[in-house]
Formats: structure tokens, sequence, C-alpha cells
């Protein structure tokens, strides 16, 4: 055979087991260059939004055990984080509160306050930085006095009245300038009934991320410490949050939101549940969000600081991951962390 015979003369004259044979699919590997040229998924700074938590107070800043390198912030101090957030080119904060013991009640009815901490967080932070963009959850656990993120009555939360009272906050958060209601109570109804709220009040401009698929967890116990509902909480959450059993289920309840004028889905936790991230993608094709909880933050931390795996390259590929289910973005802890390298 002269070195001029045509290409598909060889081919045709292998059999189909000769061609598996010589497949190689470490090719492509064998070098950075061509690792890079054929990656199908990347993260960038764009793919951040990070949670913070914000308290009372001035100049404060307290640490979570559970949480290294997370700390609760008074409003002035949550102003400078989201400055360095903005330098960073992290498009958009998520906040949560931990108030006071004695601003807790019953029903929630902190949340109503425009003066709350998450308000004022809200009004300083768009003030300061308004080209961040502000995310802000619309349940009422860190304002019940039983944890709970709906109004507890005889043992039981009250769905149509807790709907109503996330409305109001929702309404309230608008007003003082947050531009996505992310509600994270599960109770039936509230997307639509938010959207009816905000466009009510002229906040037609205000996107709903929904969290669609929210699964009663263990993962979120770094987060109870942190808004300070782990000693509170009374029982748990399984009638309102998702049982982790059920993947039908979680594509009933996204389709539900979507119908309802959700602009976002969210999935919470995140890596225990790529394969919703995944379904819920397919199926919607709707910008879809991971919540990578504190739980799974924990857990890379505590195993890198006792040097069990490298916490660097676990946060990397973790986040990286969510991409390749199909993840537009990630709520992450080490959205800081994760832009500063990105940027270096
Ligand atoms: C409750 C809420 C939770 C988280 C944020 N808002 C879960 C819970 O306490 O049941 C968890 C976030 C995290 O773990 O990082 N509305």
């Amino acid at each position: 055979m002269n070195k001029f015979t045509p290409a598909r003369a060889v081919t045709t004259s292998r059999s189909v087991d000769e061609i598996t044979a010589s497949r190689r699919l470490r090719r492509m590997r064998k070098a950075d260059w061509s690792r890079r040229l054929v990656q199908e998924n990347r993260l960038t700074v764009d793919d951040l939004i990070w949670p913070i938590f914000v308290i009372d107070g001035e100049n404060r800043r307290e640490e979570i055990a559970a949480m290294p390198g997370v700390y609760r912030m008074s409003v002035d101090l949550a102003v400078r984080e989201a400055e360095r957030a903005a330098k960073l080119g992290i498009p958009s904060l998520a906040t949560f509160p931990n108030v006071d013991l004695a601003l807790r009640d019953q029903t929630g009815s902190h949340i109503l306050d425009p003066e709350n901490v998450i308000n004022r967080a809200t009004r300083a932070i768009k003030a300061a930085v308004p080209e961040i963009g502000i995310i802000t959850d619309a349940a009422l656990d860190p304002f019940t006095s039983h944890g709970h993120d709906g109004i507890l009555r005889d043992g039981v939360i009250v769905n149509d009245e807790t709907v109503d009272q996330v409305v109001a906050a929702a309404v309230i958060q608008a007003q003082c300038g947050a531009d996505i209601i992310a509600p994270s109570d599960m109770m039936d109804g509230r997307v639509g009934a938010i959207r009816d709220g905000l466009d009510a009040n002229g906040f037609q401009g205000v996107a709903i991320m929904s969290y669609a698929t929210k699964f009663a967890s263990a993962f979120y116990g770094p987060y109870r410490e942190a808004v300070g509902t782990a000693g509170l909480l009374q029982g748990d959450k399984k009638t309102y949050y998702l049982d982790h059993a059920n993947g039908d289920e979680a594509l009933r309840e996204a389709e539900q939101d979507v119908l309802e004028g959700a602009d976002m889905l969210m999935v919470k936790p995140g890596l225990p549940y790529l394969d919703i991230i995944r379904q819920l993608k397919d199926a919607f094709s709707m910008p879809t969000f991971a919540y990578q909880v504190s739980g799974e933050y924990s857990m890379i931390m505590a195993a890198s600081a006792n040097g069990w795996i490298d916490g660097e390259r676990a946060m990397l590929e973790s986040l990286l991951c969510f991409k390749r289910a199909g993840c537009d973005g990630i709520l992450t802890y080490f959205a800081p962390r994760v832009a500063e390298m990105l940027k270096g």
C-alpha cells in the first residue's frame, strides 16, 4: 500500500473490530494544551452568587464555628464585603439574617419590619454598590421563635397564611431594593402569589428565583447555627420540604413554579442532587442554579483542615461539576475565594 492510497479506501478495508481496537480516548488527554482545547465546561466568576450573613450593630464580625472562613457581619461590614465582591466581578449576593431572639415570634412578624437587618442591608448595599445584584429570601425561619419557615398553628405549618406573610415580606424587600426574591419556604402557591404581589405594587422588574426543589436535608446544619435556628427548631421540615428520595416529585414542584412565573430555578442542596439539576435543565430550559449549602462547604473545609483532601481542588471540582450538570450558576460560600483564584 503506497502512501497515496486514499484514506477512505484504508478505513473501509478495516473491520468494526479493528476500528474499535484503534480508538484511543486518551489522545486528547495527553497534554495540558489538548485538555484545555476539548474542555466542555468552565467555571467563571459570572457563575457565582455569594450568600452572606448579616447582623445588627456596627463593625461587628462573628465567627461561625461550623463554617470556618464565613462570618456574620454587621451592615457596615457587609457593605464593604459587597464592594469587594463587585470588584472581583461577583454578579450577586444573597443575604440571610441572624436576628435577636427577642425579635422572633410565632408568625415571624419581624420580617415585615422595613428596618429589619435584611432590609437595611439591602438599602445600604444598593446605595454603595448599585451594580451588584441583591437576592433576598422571603422565608420566615430566621424570624420565627420555632425556627420553621412558616406560621405554626397547633403543630401544623399553615400554608396560605404563610404565603400571605411571605408575599408581604417580598414586597417590602423589593421596596428596599432587592433585585431577586428567592422564597425558600416551599409553601404551595408562593411563586404565583409573590409574582402577583410584586406586580400589583409596581415591581414588574423584580425577578423570582424559585427554590423549586428544596429537599429536607441534613446538610443545612451549619446554616442553622449561622442564623440561630439550630436550638429553636421543633421537629423537622418534612411536611414542606421535598423527600430526598423523590425525583419525579421534584420535577412536578419545578413545573408548578415555572407555571406560576418563576424566572429562575434552584436546586438545594447541590452535590447530592446533580441528577435533579440535569433533569430540570433538560425539562424546562430555565436559568438553573444550585445552592452548595453550608454542610457541603463545611465538609470540604473540615476534610481539608485535617489534611485528608486538597480543599482548593475539591472546591473547584465541586463547582465545575455543577456546571457540567447543567447549572448556570451556583450559590456558594466559596464565592470570594474562587473569584480571587480565577482572577489570579
Ligand atoms: C430555610 C433555609 C435553609 C437554608 C437557607 N434558608 C434551610 C433550613 O434551615 O432548613 C440552608 C442554607 C445552607 O445550608 O447553606 N429557609
